[in-house]
């Protein structure tokens, strides 16, 4: 019988890869669960599995010769760095740049949505959530916007019609849930053909001793495998491929979580083409030495970035003559790529990748006493590949540094959890950039008696809330605009613009329409 010739073939696979324990319930499991079961491990290239953990400990994901990084760490030279503050007469260049490639459609957008988002603990796509802004927008939504608004510039701009194609990363777990939500909302506007779905990898999570964990009695503990994933994902999936097709010549890659991302940023692209660039991070100042964050660097010669964790403090805390951090580069997930790199990198070099090891505490069937267990500290790990590991690769690596308070934001934590990059932190920088546009065209705030409001609130603590202010992406996409609807106006927050026109919400949740 060919079922049990299966069996019999596993069992043996098993055996021979350390892996037998996780039969151990197969008599307790349903048929439907044995197949299931049986389906997971069958395309599992155990061997391999085996070599990525052993590669992965010994190195815990460092480079090749990363040994002592601390002492060969050196600073993006002043060449290789852009910065939207320091360099300021040269933005509209870069903008006119940038919005040529977009005007064209040589521009794609990459979003990489497959994490597991355990920190802020939702059970859906961590791009569905709502931070509590007063249009109640959803990331994708605000992403999803930015992109139509940019498109629509560009297009003002160069009088051709353009598209921005969204390549969007899920994983196996949230494909469904994030198609299902882009067909409901009717793709924010977008169409239905330029916003292209595909999921990464996933890794078992192991013990320490490489032994694979049972999540259930028939079903193995599986998660992504980092961001750095998306490299394997675009070569299944023959997304390079779609790109090509389209004439695609330059992609912006981006995490979901960050509320104010510049979706193909039409600056940062200008930069990286008009410095000849094949690859580029956008990157923001890092101020505080102890702050957790990665920065971009060179070790060697070569650019990557480097966690906080691997460097000394005496080296975190270095200042160059300028008073700045000699390391400040601090990683924001946020990057260019020529089609060609992408390539090249998709089809020679993302073997050479490895993977990163990430202690976690990972809840597990113990095959001893068959008891699901949840542990209160680290058992195991999962194996990540990071999107940035591939910097190592360019022959033309530039660095794009930006404003914190205008780009990058990130949620990561529930409510409940810390005060850090979490929803009220992410609703409070949006809204507290958006406060600032309107007083930069000339708009005013007042009180419930016709006061004026400080430009600067005066905030009691971290928890207290800016002024509420929201600009829908669909009217503005870096505070461009705004002149004709606030200059020299008076308004009462909460105050939302968007395309149906300015409205103060008054309290009891109707529109007062302006
Ligand atoms: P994080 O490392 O912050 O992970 O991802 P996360 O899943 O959002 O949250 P935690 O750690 O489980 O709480 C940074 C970005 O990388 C993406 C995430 O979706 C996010 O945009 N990512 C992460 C992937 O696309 N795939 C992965 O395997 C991991």
């Amino acid at each position: 019988m060919d079922g049990d010739n299966d069996v019999c073939v596993l069992q043996r696979r098993l055996a021979e890869a350390g892996q037998s324990h996780l039969l151990q319930f197969w008599e307790e499991l349903s048929v439907a669960e044995q197949q299931e079961l049986l389906m997971d491990l069958k395309d599992m290239d155990l061997k391999e599995l085996s070599q990525a953990f052993q590669r992965a400990m010994m190195g815990s994901g460092h480079l090749p010769g990363q040994e002592n990084v601390d002492a060969r760490m050196e600073p993006v030279p002043r060449e290789a760095l852009g910065s939207a503050t320091r360099d300021e007469s040269q933005l509209p260049a870069w903008e006119e740049e940038g919005l040529r490639h977009i005007s064209q459609s040589k521009v794609a957008v990459l979003l990489l949505a497959g994490g597991q988002g355990t920190r802020l603990g939702v059970s859906y796509p961590k791009g569905m959530y709502d931070v509590g802004l007063p249009s109640h927008k959803t990331l994708f939504q605000i992403q999803a916007e930015r992109i139509l608004k940019l498109q629509q510039v560009a297009e003002k701009q160069y009088g051709l019609e353009c598209v921005i194609p969204w390549y969007i990363m899920t994983s196996g777990r949230t494909m469904e849930s994030t198609k299902e939500f882009f067909l409901k909302h009717k793709y924010f506007g977008l169409k239905k053909e330029n916003v292209v779905f595909f999921h990464q990898g996933m890794l078992p999570a192991m013990d320490f001793d490489g032994k694979i964990l049972l999540e259930e009695k028939g079903k193995i503990s599986m998660a992504p495998d980092g961001n750095g994933g998306l490299y394997q994902a675009l070569r299944a999936h023959h997304i390079v491929e779609d790109m090509e097709q389209r004439g695609i010549g330059s992609i912006h890659v981006y995490c979901v979580d960050n509320i104010l991302v510049k979706v193909a940023d039409p600056r940062f692209i200008g930069f990286c083409i008009h410095k000849g660039a094949d690859c580029g991070a956008k990157v923001v100042e890092k101020t505080n030495p102890t702050e957790p964050v990665g920065v971009v660097c060179q070790v060697g010669g070569v650019y990557q970035v480097v966690e906080y964790s691997e460097i000394s403090l005496a080296t975190a805390q270095k200042r160059s003559h300028d008073g700045r951090l000699l390391f400040n580069a601090g990683n924001i997930a946020n990057h260019y790529f020529t089609m060609e790199f992408l390539k090249d990198i998709v089809n020679v070099y993302e073997p050479r990748l490895q993977h990163h090891v990430a202690q976690k505490k990972i809840p597990y069937i113990d095959v001893a006493t068959g008891k699901y267990l949840k542990p209160d500290k680290p058992n195991g790990i999962k194996m990540e590949k990071f999107v940035f590991d591939i910097f190592q690769f360019a022959k033309k690596f530039v660095v794009y540094e930006v404003l914190r308070e205008d780009e990058f934001s990130p949620l990561k934590n529930a409510d409940s959890q810390n005060g850090k990059d979490n929803p009220t932190t992410a609703r409070h920088a949006l809204m507290s950039l958006h406060h600032c546009w309107v007083l930069n065209a000339g708009g005013h705030f007042v009180d419930e008696n016709g006061t004026r409001l400080p430009a600067i609130p005066r905030l009691k603590d971290a928890n207290d809330s800016p002024i509420q202010c929201e600009i829908s992406p669909l009217i503005s996409y870096g505070g461009e605009g705004l002149e004709k609807l606030v200059k020299d106006k008076e308004f009462h927050a909460p105050l939302l613009i968007d395309r149906s026109g300015v409205h103060e919400l008054v309290k009891n949740g109707t529109t007062g329409s302006l």
